[in-house]
């Protein structure tokens, strides 16, 4: 009897012990994560912030193609608790060193069933924001991962508004920003980013993903977002051997814009450590090209009278380049496949070979001379069938040219992707997830910096292979040559508070002739083109004009000759979500200071603090503001106030920006 009775207790104990959720706290304590099975044995997790719910219970799982779907029936147990706090140092990027500060907690969940299958997850707790990934082990029972869908949930515990753009539409990432009432989003791509009525900011992406489908977030039911995997072409979003790790999914959680921005660093120090070794041999810059002029559609791809990747022509960009310090010449429209429907094909497409009236060896050679590198570009139409068998050979050949940075396409509508076999896939499937990878790698063992755009989203892959330099994945400035509608002021504030907390984007800024298409007006003041070197981060900028345009600006063109393109700190001085944003970057290699601020569609006075300049140190400050009047609706766009005066770190600088207006400073130390 006694023995019965201590056996219950024994039972109970471990009843009471288990029904404890398991809960880790972030380094300072501003975040608690808690982790529970319910009554079914569903693993949930929800997460507070300073006591207050921030998400509500959600759910952890997968529902598999071929087992039962791992989510119930699970007894959790801790494996093991850590907590770092280190500084590491990017070769590249918006900052210097990055501190990594978390709490770690590995959760092994273990069915109770016959099968005996485990899943582990594995938390990371910063003071601003969560990342969490599932581990599968080895073990009998499970071998392969058929993952049909991710069961993991955000359920967002505070109604507010949302910033997004739909996931599985036709155009991938290249819609506007939507805001709506969180519990008004259908299905979002990430980053999806959120405002809550008490002010707190939120984003959901995810960081890592390597081999693996991208994750769109689907509003199941009030503010409740279930990841949902894109598609493969037939069965399962992903398949993988056993064991493995997933992506990480990742919560920022911050207390105003700035702290959003900040807390983006997360999204890096959730990839592993660069495995490339010395990549100093890539050198962030900015560069010109043959390609404005193709989106005005003055010139063409395509061979024939209008062909913009001639010889001379390039030769000429190599001429404007040398003169005014760019580095870079991209040249689209090099090689042979471009004539014809491109768009729909890709089939055509030659890696290797250059069109007759370009001679790619002698211009490259003639810029080498001038200290200017061609950037190549390989054009794919999602034609990825038709791109692998040949990515080795036109590696080989940029390499042999000296041709360190190649801008990669892939024009396709979503789930247009053909892959080997047949296949049509998504640009943010597994096989893409690979693809992009390969690319990367291969590209990496010849030295050379990828660029994709229509690419698949950045996830921090930087860290791990910082010659994935940059990429588009978002509506960019060529919208603002042909788009219906171009991009809104309002756009590129948006971009700062969703899509850029993944990473930097090849936006390429600098219209300073403000005009589109047939001369007609790109909704943006001159000022405003400057200060997108400042606001939208990426280590290549593009200053995207035409020469001869560049030559009727000299004045303002010489903002775009001085601003880096790698910074050793970056913060968000002014900003709001919706509104506007003004960030302050210090130049990698010198002392000097640059600002950029833009505003939406409204005019705005900011005053800015310039306490992140050195104290007692003197600057003179060179002023890129919106002209008197200067507004993006009107003729007045192109009016800019340049003016110069001597700053220290305790005044504040008044700024006042047009409606659809910007301001670029440059603070040179003296
Ligand atoms: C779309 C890219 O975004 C653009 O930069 C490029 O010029 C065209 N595709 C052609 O490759």
């Amino acid at each position: 009897m006694i023995k019965l009775l201590s056996g219950l207790l024994a039972l109970l104990v471990a009843a009471a012990v288990q029904a404890a959720p398991l809960t880790l706290t972030s380094p300072s304590g501003t975040l608690t994560l808690h982790v529970e099975v319910n009554g079914d044995g569903r693993p949930d997790y929800w997460l507070t912030r300073n006591g207050k719910p921030v998400l509500d219970r959600s759910r952890l799982g997968f529902i598999l193609a071929d087992g039962a779907k791992l989510e119930r029936n699970f007894v959790p147990s801790e494996l093991s608790r850590t907590r770092v706090d280190t500084t590491w140092e990017q070769p590249w990027g918006e900052r210097r060193y990055v501190r990594d500060r978390h709490s770690e907690l590995q959760v092994a969940f273990e069915e109770t069933g016959a099968l005996k299958r485990r899943m582990l997850v594995i938390f990371r707790l910063f003071d601003d924001g969560l990342g969490f990934r599932y581990a599968l082990p080895a073990q009998p029972n499970l071998q392969q991962a058929r993952i049909v869908e991710e069961l993991t949930e955000f359920a967002v515990s505070e109604a507010g508004d949302a910033w997004w753009v739909p996931g599985g539409e036709w155009n991938r990432y290249e819609y506007l920003t939507q805001r709506t009432a969180i519990d008004q989003v259908s299905q979002a791509h990430t980053v999806l980013s959120m405002r809550t009525a008490s002010g707190l900011h939120l984003a959901i992406h995810e960081a890592a993903l390597v081999d693996y489908a991208g994750m769109w977030l689907r509003r199941v039911e009030g503010q409740r977002f279930k990841a949902r995997l894109a598609p493969a072409a037939d069965g399962p979003s992903v398949v993988r051997d056993v064991p493995f790790v997933t992506p990480w999914r990742v919560v920022l959680v911050a207390r105003d814009a700035a702290g959003l921005v900040a807390a983006s660093d997360i999204i890096l120090n959730l990839n592993e450590p660069n495995r490339l070794g010395d990549t100093s041999w890539f050198k962030p810059h900015k560069y010109v090209g043959v390609w404005w002029e193709m989106h005005l559609d003055t010139a063409s791809w395509a061979s024939g009278a209008k062909h913009g990747a001639t010889t001379t022509n390039t030769r000429r960009y190599i001429d404007f380049a040398a003169k005014h310090g760019f580095r870079g010449v991209l040249v689209e429209g090099w090689n042979v496949g471009w004539d014809g429907d491109w768009f729909a094909n890709g089939a055509d497409f030659s890696f290797t070979r250059a069109t007759p009236d370009f001679d790619i060896a002698a211009l490259s050679a003639y810029g080498l001379k001038k200290g200017v590198r061609l950037i190549g570009h390989h054009e794919t139409s999602a034609n990825i069938a038709n791109y692998e068998p040949q990515l080795a050979a036109g590696l080989d050949l940029y390499q042999r040219l000296g041709i360190d940075a190649v801008k990669t396409g892939y024009v396709a509508d979503a789930g247009g992707v053909q892959a080997p076999g047949g296949r049509f896939e998504w640009h943010d499937g597994q096989r893409m997830s690979r693809h992009h990878l390969l690319v990367v790698t291969e590209a990496a063992k010849r030295k050379i910096a990828v660029n994709p755009h229509e690419p698949i989203k950045d996830t921090g892959l930087r860290r791990t292979y910082p010659n994935w330099v940059s990429r588009e994945g978002a509506r960019g400035m060529e919208y603002n040559a042909w788009g219906d509608p171009k991009n809104p002021p309002s756009h590129e504030v948006d971009l700062v508070y969703t899509r850029m907390l993944s990473g930097p984007f090849d936006y390429t800024p600098g219209v300073l002739s403000l005009t589109g298409r047939g001369g007609s007006p790109i909704p943006s003041t001159l000022a405003r083109q400057l200060a997108l070197y400042v606001t939208l981060y990426s280590p290549i900028q593009m200053a995207a004009d035409l020469p001869e345009n560049y030559q009727k600006q000299m004045a303002a063109f010489q903002f775009i000759k001085d601003v880096p393109a790698d910074w050793s700190e970056s913060r968000l001085v002014s900003g709001e979500m919706g509104s506007h944003a003004a960030f302050a970057r210090k130049d990698r290699n010198s002392e000097d200071w640059y600002l950029g601020a833009i505003t939406n569609e409204e005019g705005r006075a900011l005053e800015i603090g310039l306490d992140f300049l050195t104290p007692g140190k003197r600057y003179e400050a060179q002023i890129y503001a919106d002209g008197e009047g200067a507004d993006y609706r009107q003729d007045s766009r192109s009016r800019i106030r340049i003016a110069k005066r001597v700053v220290q770190s305790t005044d504040r600088l008044p700024i006042v920006l047009a409606p659809g207006g910007g301001q670029a400073v440059r603070f040179r130390a003296l």
